[in-house]
């Protein structure tokens, strides 16, 4: 039976009840972080942390919320669960209000949401992706629930085969509908700079640490789309898939020569390692 702790209080995930007047529910108005926990280790925790509270300053929700609170439900639900390993998903929202008003309600109730499944990290090998205009919204450094256009990129991605899809805005690279995006050329690792166009995400954050003290050249640097075939490999990042090495772009291209540099799998297997002992 798969546990979760809603509003403190632990039970099965199929009895969790919220109110449909959830701003969650109506609006989307909320945010959430995804979180590996892989042998009784919950991974780059204290990244997560500083990330939710990022995404709650940006919505005005900072104040109705201790992160360490929810972070005490996280310990609680996996003790609960006995799990030793999970994935962990945790939302926020602005809670229910007793009418649909756009506007902030003047006493806010958060809701908070922590559900954790079994899980356990498999490394996916070479893989094919979809490039496709970023239909976002104009603020993806919050990790907001409100992802219908992902859920759709997603779709159209899957439908074609692919693994995901690669966004691009007015010709430049921003990221993955669920992954950050890099490029390796001439032995350089290139990734977007931060920006609104982009999560931040922790995996990009660790990839870019590691990179930088083994040596390799790092450039955060705008990418133009159309020289991703160009490129030796492209790689998507996030903490669920890890690095994940795309060697096609659908429907009929292949990036660089298809293969899999040893740079990747140095890089990955370095990964696999620093994570599990970082904070
Ligand atoms: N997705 N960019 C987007 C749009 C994402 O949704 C994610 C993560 C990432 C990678 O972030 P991180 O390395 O912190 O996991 C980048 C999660 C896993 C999800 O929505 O399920």
């Amino acid at each position: 039976m798969t546990l979760c702790c809603l509003n403190g209080v632990i039970g099965p995930l199929d009895e969790a009840r919220i109110s449909p007047m959830d701003r969650g529910f109506l609006f989307g108005d909320g945010v959430y972080e995804v979180l590996a926990h892989v042998d009784g280790v919950t991974r780059a925790r204290q990244l997560h942390q500083a990330r939710l509270a990022q995404s709650l300053a940006r919505i005005q929700l900072e104040s109705a919320i201790s992160i360490d609170a929810i972070f005490a439900d996280v310990d609680r639900l996996l003790a609960a669960s006995a799990l030793t390993s999970a994935k962990i998903y945790l939302q926020v929202t602005r809670g229910a209000a007793s009418e649909r008003d756009h506007r902030f309600p003047a006493q806010i109730t958060p809701t908070i949401f922590v559900m954790a499944t079994a899980w356990s990290p498999t490394v996916l090998g070479p893989q094919a992706m979809i490039i496709a205009p970023d239909i976002r919204w104009q603020w993806n450094a919050i990790k907001s629930t409100s992802l219908l256009a992902n859920v759709l990129i997603q779709q159209q991605a899957s439908e074609a085969g692919a693994v995901d899809a690669l966004l691009h805005r007015d010709g430049w690279l921003t990221e993955a509908s669920t992954s950050n995006a890099f490029v390796f050329q001439d032995g350089a690792l290139l990734t977007p700079p931060l920006s609104d166009r982009l999560l931040p995400g922790i995996t990009r954050h660790l990839v870019l640490e590691l990179a930088r003290k083994h040596g390799l050249t790092v450039l955060e640097t705008e990418i133009a789309i159309d020289q991703l075939p160009q490129a030796d490999l492209v790689m998507i990042t996030s903490s669920t898939r890890g690095l994940v090495p795309i060697t096609r772009l659908l429907p009929d291209q292949t990036i660089g020569r298809g293969e899999v540099p040893a740079v990747f799998e140095t890089l990955q297997a370095d990964y696999q390692r620093v994570l599990h002992a970082h904070p």
